[in-house]
């Protein structure tokens, strides 16, 4: 009766990971589907620095001396929904990823989300490991933090592989009839919940509302500060359900040594839906930097 009572009491919470947060929606269309959250490889090899007054959650696998590929994740998401990529890539990359400010394991201060300060946490994380130039592949806000980065920050990367960015507000879709979209929202406050240390989900909800009414308000003239000549691929899906097509389309007009890539069958959670392909479009741009 005691052990059973003990086992029930701990079963639970020793046992809960972010991946039990539904829901899970299945299709046979690839884009109507959102797999559950992908797990990080095991163990668990987080860390945690101070930067820019916040507590910055980070992971790292992989090759201590294979280049490094540096990951950031999008809006209410956190490191893990990289787990497939990783997974296939660790073999021949550093992979590192990290939770964005008040996303994940990581804390927010007052000063709130802003692309700029999430921007300047990336770099702050590759100075701290020592790291001077790194691959980037960002989906959504972490495809905007990229960019960012890229303009900002000239010397600290080797490639940009930015999945499903907008550059101004306009460029986002009403996603609130969207089943795969409004679904993701309820299992990121679920995962949230689980795993924030600070567990301020209407804080978090503000700061992003806040941002994304007004931000990122990009030009032309923004692009064009990315001079240096490292690849940088624009890349969306074709059944993206949140961000207007024109967005990719004229950011890769504007970055004059990009290239833009569709991927077939897929909305703004591609990377889960059809991995391998996602996966491979990732491969395929690292490689090509050492051929
Ligand atoms: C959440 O954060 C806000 C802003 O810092 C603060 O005013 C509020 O008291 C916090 N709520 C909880 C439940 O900690």
């Amino acid at each position: 009766m005691h052990i059973i009572y003990i086992l029930f009491l701990c079963i639970l919470p020793c046992i809960a990971k972010p991946n039990q947060c539904s829901p899970v929606l299945d299709s046979i269309y690839p884009w109507m589907r959102l797999p559950e959250t992908p797990s990080l490889p095991e163990p668990l090899q987080g860390s945690t620095v101070k930067i820019n007054g916040v507590t910055i959650w980070y992971a790292i696998y992989g090759p201590k001396d294979a280049p490094p590929v540096l990951f950031s994740h999008g809006g209410f998401g956190h490191s893990a929904y990289w787990g497939l990529q990783i997974k296939a890539l660790m073999s021949k990359y550093r992979c590192i990823v990290m939770d964005s400010r008040g996303h994940g394991r990581s804390t927010v201060s007052s000063a709130g989300i802003t692309y700029d300060l999430m921007a300047s946490d990336i770099v702050g994380l590759l100075n701290y490991l020592g790291i001077q130039k790194a691959h980037m592949v960002g989906w959504s806000d972490g495809a905007i933090n990229i960019l960012n980065v890229a303009m900002k920050y000239p010397n600290r990367q080797l490639s940009v592989f930015a999945f499903a960015a907008n550059y101004i507000p306009s460029g986002v879709k009403d996603i609130s009839a969207s089943p795969v979209f409004t679904g993701f929202l309820t299992r990121s406050q679920c995962e949230y919940n689980l795993i924030n240390p600070q567990k301020n989900y209407t804080y978090l909800n503000s700061c992003l509302m806040t941002m994304w009414a007004t931000l990122p308000n990009w030009n032309q003239k923004d692009f064009a500060k990315i001079t240096n000549n490292i690849p940088v691929w624009i890349v969306d899906a074709d059944h993206e359900e949140a961000i207007y097509r024109d967005q990719p389309d004229t950011m890769t007009t504007w970055i004059k040594q990009s290239g833009e890539l569709i991927l077939p069958t897929t909305s703004h959670f591609s990377f889960m839906q059809k991995p391998e392909m996602f996966t491979q479009s990732i491969k395929r741009l690292l490689d090509s930097c050492y051929e």
